[in-house]
């Protein structure tokens, strides 16, 4: 009878494979950690304070509903980050730190008790059965429909947002959601907020139904 450990090459000796395995499950539980509050300190909320003195944050806080937003391609990152650009009213006044919260949450809360996941994608969750709510804010459609009728670009929003059905400009209409006037200000700023998340350039054909839009043709997505 041949020796056990004759002829046994590496690759079949069980030894081998389960230190393996426990120095990859070691290693990869070290990445992820380290992965984890990597991200965790780039998702982070940033502050008014921050607003106030020019510090980029990814997610700004909810005071960024008092400032303009700008979408501007930039070329070392390849793709269009959303840009803070001077104040700007919201509803007619700027909001406080504490107002801009509470608005905030009130159209999260909302967004998530009316669903608008069924039928649109918010940073990558949700259907595509309805154009991409991520950088709506943005769409020049609702200066090319003159913020229906409202002074403002959220009072047109607002306004859509309470009477959908009567404002169509895609192939499907979306359906009365029985949403409050109250609820709809916070569906803006939620809406608002949003569009101020740098998204790393998602949705990635946002700018081309734009431009498209800009060009005449519809801005169907
Ligand atoms: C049953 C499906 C459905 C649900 C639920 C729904 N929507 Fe819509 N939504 C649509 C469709 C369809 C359109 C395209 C209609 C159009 O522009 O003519 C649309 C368009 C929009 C637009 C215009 C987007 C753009 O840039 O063109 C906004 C903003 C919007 N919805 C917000 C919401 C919000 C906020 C919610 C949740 C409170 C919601 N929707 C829930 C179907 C839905």
């Amino acid at each position: 009878m041949a020796n056990e450990n004759e002829n046994v090459s590496v690759w079949t000796s069980i030894r081998f494979w389960r230190r393996s395995a426990a120095w990859v499950t070691g290693f990869a539980t070290m990445l992820l950690i380290w992965l984890t509050f990597d991200t965790l300190g780039q998702i982070s909320m940033g502050t008014a304070e921050d607003l106030k003195n020019g510090v980029d944050k990814r997610v700004p806080s909810a005071s960024v509903i008092n400032y303009k937003i700008g979408y501007e391609y930039s070329a070392k990152r390849g793709h269009e980050v959303p840009v803070i650009e001077g104040k700007q009213l919201f509803f007619g006044k700027e909001w406080s730190p504490k107002e801009a919260e509470a608005l905030l949450r009130l159209g999260k809360l909302t967004s998530q008790a009316k669903n608008c996941m069924d039928c649109h994608t918010l940073l990558g969750n949700g259907a595509y059965y309805a154009p991409d709510l991520t950088k709506a804010w943005l769409d020049p459609k609702w200066k090319a429909m003159g913020y229906l009728g409202k002074p403002t670009k959220e009072e047109g929003i607002a306004e859509f947002l309470q009477h959908p059905s009567q404002y169509s400009t895609h192939a499907r209409r979306m359906p009365n959601l029985g949403i409050t006037a109250e609820e709809a200000k916070g569906l803006v700023a939620f809406l608002k907020h949003m569009s101020s998340i740098d998204t790393n350039g998602f949705p990635r054909n946002f700018s081309k139904t734009v431009d498209q839009f800009k060009a005449g043709g519809s801005n169907a997505h």
